[in-house]
């Protein structure tokens, strides 16, 4: 795995401790973080967590994730983040957060195709997965830009954040990553 990814607009890379005041921007923000299991956090609770992103920047073995600061290129600020979990047996795991002003400009796209690309191309993967909770329509959207399928609904299968919630699991192939069309 060769590190950093960059794709047309974005660059893929370790989290550094100087990210904290950007982290602080989404991480901070009650929107941001609703439909995923992170609480919202201020700035002491952010730098926490990104000493822990810190140690995250590679992928031995099963279990662990992958989490990458998305930077964009043309100022260097890191504008969200994405994850990839070795989950079993070249089984992954995709997740992502971006802040909100930057939505809606394909940048969550961008960096997931290329999260993708080491996934299938890079680490041999069969079988990439992303879980959102019912209701995350801007996630499930972009799964389905980006090729995943809906395998289940997985109705109270999660308490999260303090009431039972509904799981939507999408999955991508490999064989459909390298021919979406001739799949399904
Ligand atoms: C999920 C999330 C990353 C999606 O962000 P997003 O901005 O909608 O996704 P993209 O970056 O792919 O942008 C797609 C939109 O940008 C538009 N767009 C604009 N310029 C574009 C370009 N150059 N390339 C591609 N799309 C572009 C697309 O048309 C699309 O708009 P639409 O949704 O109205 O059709 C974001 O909502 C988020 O961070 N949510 C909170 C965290 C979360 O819930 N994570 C999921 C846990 S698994």
């Amino acid at each position: 795995m060769s590190l950093p990814i960059a794709t047309e607009r974005l660059l893929l890379r370790p989290h550094r401790s100087e990210d904290l005041g950007d982290l602080v921007v989404f991480h901070s923000d009650p929107e941001a973080v609703r439909h995923i299991p992170w609480p919202v956090r201020d700035r002491a609770a952010t730098e926490e967590t990104l000493a822990v992103k810190l140690d995250q920047a590679e992928l031995r073995e099963p279990g662990q994730w992958l989490v990458l600061a998305v930077e964009l290129r043309e100022t260097g600020r890191v504008i969200g983040e994405v994850l990839l979990k070795w989950a079993s047996e070249r089984q992954g795991e995709l997740g992502f957060a971006f802040a909100r002003d930057v939505h809606g400009r394909g940048y969550a796209a961008e960096a997931a195709t290329a999260v993708l690309d080491l996934a299938f191309d890079g680490l041999g993967f069969h079988r990439v997965s992303a879980v959102v909770i019912d209701g995350n329509d801007m996630s499930a959207r972009l799964l389905g830009r980006l090729g995943f399928r809906q395998e289940a609904r997985l109705v109270d299968g999660v308490h999260f954040k303090g009431a039972w919630a509904t799981q939507l699991v999408f999955a991508l192939l490999e064989d459909e990553w390298r021919e979406p069309s001739a799949v399904g």
